[in-house]
């Protein structure tokens, strides 16, 4: 698909305000590795999470300037310290909503997640704000089709932080051409679709909050590492070939074997990093103390309950809701104890963005 269909045309401006709520998501076959402009290397996967998530107001206000003006407030205050960022964000999607040049813009944004828990919120803050852009470009292109909005907010807010793309929809989406959807692309997120297996409609994701400092190196240098990585090309290739292997499994619902390749990708992201140069270590020895556990758990119970790793150190629990009373027992007495101040947030697999 040629980037050209999402170009609107130049409209007269509007007074407006709206309101979105995008939520973080998890990702099975991991992004590592792109490309300019925030293209992937490999097709990814995500399950799309439910309470942790961003709230986005933007108060859209005609203005004769001709530029991108704007004003950021994270939870209430006024912080310009997010501007660049946004700034750079606002830059490279100019030219997708030229109408935006019209207008002065308040975005008020805030977090469901405590602020420093080692939570990324890129994904759901671009997704959000991404969010608020096509809901204004819908008033003043009625006539756009359903697909088209959420296709083009997936492909802005894959332009402000690529896996921002998988936060728009829900509960599973592919980001990236893939051998499995020929409805795929490397320039927006699409849903799974009506396939996916009843199992991980509410799949659960615990988060254990191992770390909460922010991170010693950013996924934007870790992205840039894999230029030149001795691996780069198998990891790309294994991560394709992960995606195509994990899609059956999630229509029928063989949990070893989603099991075995999620923890296969979590490691192999992590693999990358280690292998890098400069070499890094995103993992802390509770990380590694909590997958062990998790695997004596799961020899010693047989209920599925399995990791996967972000960029970072804080460990993802997945498991089906049906486990959830045993896991939560395991989780409070056990891995609670791996946790900085014993802290973890309940989040399970949700259906994606809405309007607040
Ligand atoms: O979207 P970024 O640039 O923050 O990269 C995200 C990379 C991972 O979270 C590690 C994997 C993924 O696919 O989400």
């Amino acid at each position: 698909m040629n980037t050209s269909v999402f170009i609107a045309s130049a409209a007269l401006p509007i007074n407006y305000t709206t309101t979105w709520e995008a939520p973080s998501n998890i990702a099975l076959i991991k992004y590592w590795g792109k490309y300019e402009p925030q293209l992937p290397k490999n097709p990814s996967l995500s399950f799309t999470l439910s309470n942790s998530k961003t709230k986005t107001k933007v108060i859209f206000t005609p203005h004769a300037k001709n530029e991108i003006d704007f004003e950021f407030f994270f939870h209430g205050i006024q912080k310009p310290d997010f501007k660049p960022k946004l700034k750079t964000f606002f830059d490279r999607i100019g030219e997708y909503i030229p109408w935006i040049f019209s207008y002065h813009l308040e975005v008020f944004s805030e977090n469901s997640f405590p602020h420093s828990s080692g939570i990324a919120s890129s994904a759901s803050s671009m997704a959000a704000l991404s969010l608020c852009l096509m809901d204004l470009e819908r008033q003043l292109f009625p006539e756009m089709e359903t697909v088209y909005f959420y296709q083009k907010a997936s492909f802005l807010a894959r332009l402000g932080s690529g896996s921002a793309a998988r936060s728009i929809q829900g509960p599973v989406t592919f980001w990236g051409k893939n051998a499995v959807r020929d409805s795929s692309s490397d320039l927006f997120a699409t849903p799974f679709g009506t396939t996916l297996h009843s199992v991980f409609d509410n799949y659960q994701d615990t988060i254990l909050l191992v770390d909460k400092g922010s991170k010693p190196v950013s996924s934007t240098q870790g992205h840039n590492l894999m230029h030149g990585h001795p691996f780069a090309e198998n990891r790309f290739l294994q991560a394709s070939n992960n995606l195509s292997a994990l899609v059956p499994i999630m229509e029928t619902g063989a949990l070893d074997d989603f099991i075995h390749l999620v923890e296969l990708e979590a490691l192999s992201l992590h693999a990358m990093m280690l292998t890098s140069s400069p070499y890094f270590i995103l993992m802390q020895p509770n990380t590694l103390a909590i997958i062990h556990r998790v695997w004596e758990f799961r020899k010693e119970t047989s209920i599925p309950l399995c990791f996967t790793l972000d960029a970072g150190a804080n460990v993802h629990l997945l498991y089906p809701k049906q486990d959830i009373g045993v896991i939560y027992s395991f989780i409070k007495e056990e891995l609670s104890g791996f946790c900085q101040s014993g802290q973890y947030l309940l989040d399970e697999v949700g259906r994606g963005a809405k309007k607040a």
